[in-house]
């Protein structure tokens, strides 16, 4: 956590818009520190996961004098960091230098009393800071980190005052990505939770997956964790003698039984023991059985899955491609947001493409590149070391971890360039005869039917996008092809200071109706849109044999 001293103490001056350039710059993201001390992803989730240990959460007045607050603290020991933000009131993430000061912290807090009703007597992490009376608002105000994604119309402004797409695109990873604050948050609740399911199983480890890890988070996304119990077999026993003790243990059916019966249990815990923990959720019954909750303090929505290992790895690779090249998370996030404002994608599952199948995609494309910008699965298991091997469930999950490893061709392809290439290719590809393979980086003839064939990376068997029907595949392929076409418009790249332009005009409302593409959002038509509507009318008559003509869905 180089350099985030001044973030996380709160003494940069307060800024006006959330997002001026200055706040920008000051933000130095996950990613970026970890190429800069090119760490490797699991030393980065540990490094997180213990300072999250030495972390509590606390509710606070929303006026509080933070030298005081910090002052009463300290008497537990050393405060590395801090920070406010707003949930439904203020809370305060305060990370000790050691765990002994949290033992000392804990040791000095009551349960409290209410009236009426009884309390759990369950000590978390979660506390309340009380101060007696009302407090002078003389002393100035703590700064609070905002944790919520900008809304579009924010997104627009912060567009239109860029210079070119790749500075647009660039803009937007910065507003939308994850906070370092926002990071810690999230393992601060997994670290929270751990201390529940730990009361049953001491060696478990609570670890966050999915966008919270694989570099492509967005403020606001879900955290998805995973209850690990690998530790659990580990063992000391040495082998020698021919003696031996074992645990005598209950059996289930089968992995996903025993899978289900701890989460049911767990899910049963978080619900009537977890400060904070709301609207409990058991979704055994799923594929890959969770526990869905809101935890209220950080205003988070939590999925809990066990035994879960593989969707792990697809993380680390996932984090992996984004570290290699910068055009990687710009280029995703861009085609996330795209993908998001003109439904696409949706937080309901369904038969929509999901964010990790598009991420899956672009890393596809990236790979098609002459010279391609991402290299092979293939090769990422080639240049792994001895210590990087990984089979789970007979699955070879091997990818090197040392990125130093990875040489990477020379490819100056502009973002405007591969974002407009990134349609036309897929408005193109041959969807009803090929699939998406990254592990050898060229397409396959499909196995099967589906609409949409990504394959798994890791269990090669499966499809990633199986949910995705025909219908839906037809209005992304639709969406490609307009939003290539749109990019072909000079109008379109022009700066203009009243409408919106480059990769802005892309997000207005889609205009395409026969290809069935509807956009759900009732946004009043501006003038550009309506300009973009006659550029697209002349289309028809025009372009539009150039656009049919191209492959098919
Ligand atoms: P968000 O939409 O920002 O939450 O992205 P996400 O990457 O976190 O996606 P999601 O919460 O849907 O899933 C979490 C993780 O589970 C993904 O990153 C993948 O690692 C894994 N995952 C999701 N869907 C699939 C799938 O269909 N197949 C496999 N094998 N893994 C999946
Ligand atoms: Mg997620």
């Amino acid at each position: 956590l180089r350099g985030l001293g001044r973030f996380w103490f709160g003494l940069e001056p307060q800024t006006q818009g959330r997002f001026t350039s200055t706040a920008s710059a000051q933000k130095e993201n996950t990613t970026a520190k970890a190429a800069k001390e090119s760490k490797t992803f699991q030393a980065i989730q540990e490094e997180r996961r213990e300072q999250a240990e030495r972390s509590v959460l606390i509710s606070c007045p929303s006026k509080i004098n933070e030298k005081k607050f910090l002052d009463y603290l300290s008497k537990h020991g050393t405060i590395n960091k801090h920070f406010f933000y707003n949930s439904y009131g203020a809370y305060a993430v305060v990370e000790f230098s050691s765990r002994e000061s949290i033992a000392s912290l804990k040791e000095s807090i009551n349960i409290p009393a209410v009236e009426h009703e009884a309390a759990v007597p369950f000590k978390s992490r979660l506390l309340s800071f009380k101060w007696p009376g009302s407090q002078s608002s003389s002393h100035p105000m703590p700064k609070f980190k905002v944790q919520s994604p900008p809304s579009i119309n924010e997104i627009n402004q912060l567009l239109s005052e860029k210079d070119s797409i790749d500075e647009q695109l660039q803009c937007l990873t910065e507003a939308l990505e994850l906070t370092e604050e926002n990071v810690s948050l999230r393992f601060l609740v997994c670290s929270l939770l751990r201390d529940i399911t730990g009361a049953y199983f001491p060696e478990c480890i609570i670890r966050p997956f999915g966008s919270t890890v694989n570099s492509f988070g967005k403020l606001g996304c879900d955290v998805d964790m995973i209850l690990d119990l690998e530790g659990i077999y580990a063992t000391s026993q040495k082998k020698g003698s021919g003696l031996s003790l074992e645990y005598q243990v209950k059996r289930g059916a089968s992995e996903r039984a025993v899978t289900q019966s701890i989460l049911s249990v767990i899910g049963k815990c978080v619900d009537q023991f977890g400060p904070g923990c709301v609207g409990v959720q058991n979704i055994l019954q799923a594929r890959c059985p969770l526990v869905r909750f809101s935890h209220q303090p950080s205003g988070f929505q939590c999925d809990l899955t066990a035994n879960n290992r593989v969707a792990m790895k697809s993380s680390e690779l996932l984090f992996l491609y984004g570290q290699l090249d910068p055009r990687v998370r710009h280029l995703v996030f861009g085609v996330r947001c795209w993908a998001r404002v003109h439904s696409i994608t949706s937080s309901i599952p369904g038969a929509w493409i999901t964010n990790f199948s598009l991420t899956v995609m672009v890393v596809f494309f990236l790979q098609q590149r002459n010279p391609p910008i991402l290299p092979t699965l293939d090769r990422l298991k080639e240049l792994a070391g001895p210590s990087d091997k990984c089979v789970i469930e007979g699955n070879d999950c091997t990818i090197v971890s040392d990125l130093s490893k990875i040489t990477l061709q020379q490819n100056t392809d502009t973002l405007e360039k591969l974002l407009q290439e990134f349609f036309e290719f897929y408005g193109n590809f041959p969807f009803n005869k090929a699939s998406i393979n990254i592990r050898k980086g060229k397409e396959q003839t499909k196995p099967e039917t589906t609409a949409l064939y990504i394959q798994n990376p890791f269990e090669t068997t499966l499809n990633i996008s199986k949910n995705v029907n025909a219908t839906q595949l037809e209005r992304f392929v639709a969406l490609c092809r307009e939003s290539a076409w749109l990019l072909q418009q000079k109008e379109i790249l022009n700066r203009s200071s009243d409408s919106p332009w480059g990769f802005a005009a892309l997000l207005l409302p889609s205009v395409t109706s026969g290809a069935g593409v509807k956009s759900r959002r009732k946004r009043k038509l501006e003038p550009a849109s309506s300009r973009i509507k006659n550029l697209l009318d002349s289309l028809k008559i025009k372009g539009g044999e150039t656009v049919a003509k191209k492959g098919s869905a």
